[in-house]
């Protein structure tokens, strides 16, 4: 059991497939709770989008050294604007670009790069360094924010997770029959979850929250409850 001060404002991981909701869910807990949202996997897509745009081709990605030095001199920054998280890339907007298809269609195939891996987990571990953050992603609970008080493995069934997913594409301008999103979704998770380097599983530790039949605000209630539940169990362990 963790010894920290009550003071510390603890982290907090969301994990799960893709089309679950983590990324709604965790910048609606972050605002509730006043804590910084970041969406890790806005790093696996603007290392995509940048090697896309230089014209690296895809079939070298898996020993691109191009690619690990796009990795380690990422210029991100995660930016709150009128309630939302936006996210730059060398001081531009680029949050729409990340949902691009062509991104959509490669980021899980950088991702499983070991070596991007290693440099975007070292960003993602100093933006938390400072607690009071809800980090988003695949390996958040298991790799990045091993010692994260609080951890959810966010799931829905897949009808329901390709359904978020078209509507998510919908309200950014770029829509897509049910089959494309089904198989893009499908596809990501095979690649995610079968990688050698942090695949896509739950943590030992988390609680799973199955969103099927939950509505948004009540799988952040729960995780608000978590939360409390954690700093209260913390002042009473330290008295
Ligand atoms: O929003 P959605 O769940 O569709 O995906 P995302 O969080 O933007 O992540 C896009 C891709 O980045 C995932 O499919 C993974 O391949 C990769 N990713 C990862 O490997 N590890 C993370 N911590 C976050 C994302």
């Amino acid at each position: 059991m963790t010894t920290d001060p009550i003071s510390y404002l603890p982290n907090i991981a969301i994990d799960g497939p893709a089309g679950a909701g983590k990324t709604t869910v965790a910048k609606d807990v972050a605002a509730l709770l006043g804590y910084r949202h970041i969406d890790s996997g806005g790093m696996y897509r603007a290392v995509t989008l940048i090697a896309i745009e230089s014209g690296f081709e895809p079939s070298d990605w898996n020993d691109d050294r191009r690619l690990l030095a796009v990795a380690r001199g990422l210029d991100i920054d995660y930016r709150e604007e009128a309630g939302e998280t936006r996210i730059y890339l060398g001081g531009r907007d680029r949050t729409r670009d990340l949902r691009d298809p062509a991104v959509e269609r490669w980021v899980s195939v950088v991702a499983s790069v070991p070596e991007v891996r290693w440099a975007l987990v070292d960003k993602q571990r100093s933006l938390a360094r400072s607690g009071g953050v809800v980090m988003d992603g695949r390996d958040i609970g298991t790799c990045v924010l091993r010692d994260a008080p609080v951890k959810v493995f966010l799931t829905a069934a897949m009808p329901v997770r390709v359904m978020r997913r078209l509507m998510q594409k919908h309200c950014t301008g770029s829509p897509a029959s049910w089959d494309e999103a089904a198989s893009s979704v499908v596809e990501r998770d095979r690649i995610d979850s079968t990688r050698s380097e942090s695949p896509l599983r739950p943590a030992r530790d988390a609680i799973m929250i199955d969103s099927t039949r939950m509505a948004r605000c009540d799988v952040v209630s729960q995780i608000r409850f978590m939360v409390e539940g954690k700093i209260d169990r913390r002042s009473r362990v330290k008295r």
